[in-house]
């Protein structure tokens, strides 16, 4: 019997190939340096639209030197989980300082954010349990989900007459239920619609759960993220450190019984290293300028703003809500998305390329994010070099009038 070879999909894997030959291949980039709201590439500097640092703190000196220091006083690395020999007291402090901060009992630190919802989400729902989880949830939601062995319903995006009729499916069953959302969805840039949700989830009994990845720091009267813009407390939430926080890893938080399970059951946290000294310190510092210094979100909110309201006037369709650090610019099919992304990348700017399966077919996209330190000199070129792009790729025309023959966003 021929037996096949577990490799050989590779080999016809060419994609990525071909797009290098034509030039269009936006992924795996290098960069040289990073100044946060500049970096260098191939010896050019571009202004980096494409980053999640929406504050703008990985080179905040406080940020960098609270780095600094851990690294002198614990070394490089925890060399182990957080449940034998990895737990720093710097640790305990950020999961005080966290909890304190979101308004909840107790909170979890993991070393990433997708590790965080790998096992909240698992440890917490299980066979038997229903999780209700929205279409365009996150990846590390819909891995969570399905590492969870729990029957998963995926309802429409943010469509809460399908959530609803969902909650009354496993309310009717008498099963436990969890409903997940992202709070703001990355790729569109658009808010959770969480009031509903909310009050859908408390009329059927079940739990509810938000991704605040994209949120904190950013939403909320005092940065804790949508739930907080949507005047709605969540059951459980997670953050992440890769985003605003400036570092990397993430936590969850929610009441402390529920955390103390999870520090016991959750795969993720037991069975992988802890998150190093430099990037909890590196985190701490920048949740204390976050409580500190609001005029970071709202300065980012108004430069996204801007651009948005910019693009719009020179053509671009953009999408998600005004209270959003990200404006997707909606391009439709990939080729013409790969050229708009390498016109814009020679022009100097830095944006990200968003395709399938991140979007779905036929809606690719360029996804651009905002810095609370761009300055404004920065974002009127971003403008400039947008309409160049738009103009060499035949999105946008050159005559006086043409911005208004296209849907605006
Ligand atoms: C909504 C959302 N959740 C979770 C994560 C995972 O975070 P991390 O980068 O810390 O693994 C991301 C990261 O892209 C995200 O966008």
């Amino acid at each position: 019997m021929q037996v096949l070879d577990i490799f050989q999909k590779c080999e016809g894997f060419n994609r990525p190939d071909e797009l290098k030959g034509l030039g269009v291949y936006p992924y795996f980039i290098p960069l040289e340096g990073s100044e946060g709201t500049e970096v260098e590439i191939g010896g050019n500097r571009l202004i980096m639209i494409g980053s999640n640092n929406y504050l703008g703190l990985t080179h905040h000196p406080r940020v960098r030197d609270a780095a600094q220091r851990a690294i002198e006083r614990y070394g490089t690395s925890c060399s182990g989980s957080r449940f034998l020999n990895g737990t720093l007291e710097l640790h305990e402090e950020l999961e005080r300082r966290l909890a304190a901060f979101m308004g909840q009992e107790a909170a979890l630190c993991y070393s990433t954010g997708f590790q965080v919802n790998l096992g909240a989400i698992s440890s917490i729902c299980g066979k038997g349990d229903v999780i209700l989880c929205d279409r365009e949830n996150h990846a590390s939601i819909i891995d969570g989900c399905r590492l969870s062995f729990a029957d998963v319903r995926k309802f429409r995006h943010s469509d809460v007459e399908d959530l609803e009729h969902h909650l009354q499916a496993a309310s009717g069953q008498g099963r436990a239920t969890l409903v997940v959302v992202d709070g703001l969805y990355s790729m569109m840039g658009d808010l959770a619609p969480l009031r509903e949700i909310r009050s859908l989830a408390d009329r059927y009994g079940a739990r509810l759960m938000v991704d605040e990845a994209h949120a904190i720091g950013v939403l909320g009267q005092h940065g804790r993220g949508a739930a907080e813009h949507c005047g709605v407390h969540p059951d459980l939430v997670m953050g992440t450190f890769s985003k605003s926080l400036a570092s990397l890893g993430g936590f969850v938080a929610g009441p402390a019984h529920v955390i103390h399970f999870m520090r016991h059951h959750a795969r993720s946290l037991i069975f992988s290293a802890s998150i190093t000294p430099s990037a909890a310190a590196a985190a701490l510092a920048a949740l204390e300028l976050i409580e500190t210094m609001p005029e970071m979100r709202r300065r980012v909110l108004q430069i996204a703003h801007r651009v948005r309201t910019g693009l719009a006037d020179i053509g671009f369709r953009t999408a998600g809500t005004l209270a959003s650090p990200i404006v997707p610019v909606l391009v439709g099919d990939q080729d013409r998305m790969l050229r708009l992304w390498r016109a814009l990348f020679d022009s100097g700017l830095f944006t990200n390329a968003v395709t399938q399966p991140a979007v779905p077919v036929g809606a690719d996209l360029i996804r651009t994010s905002y810095i609370a330190s761009h300055t404004d000199e920065q974002i009127d070129e971003v403008l400039r070099r947008f309409a160049a792009a738009g103009r060499k790729v035949g999105m946008i025309d050159d005559g006086p009038d043409t911005s208004s023959q296209v849907a605006r966003g």
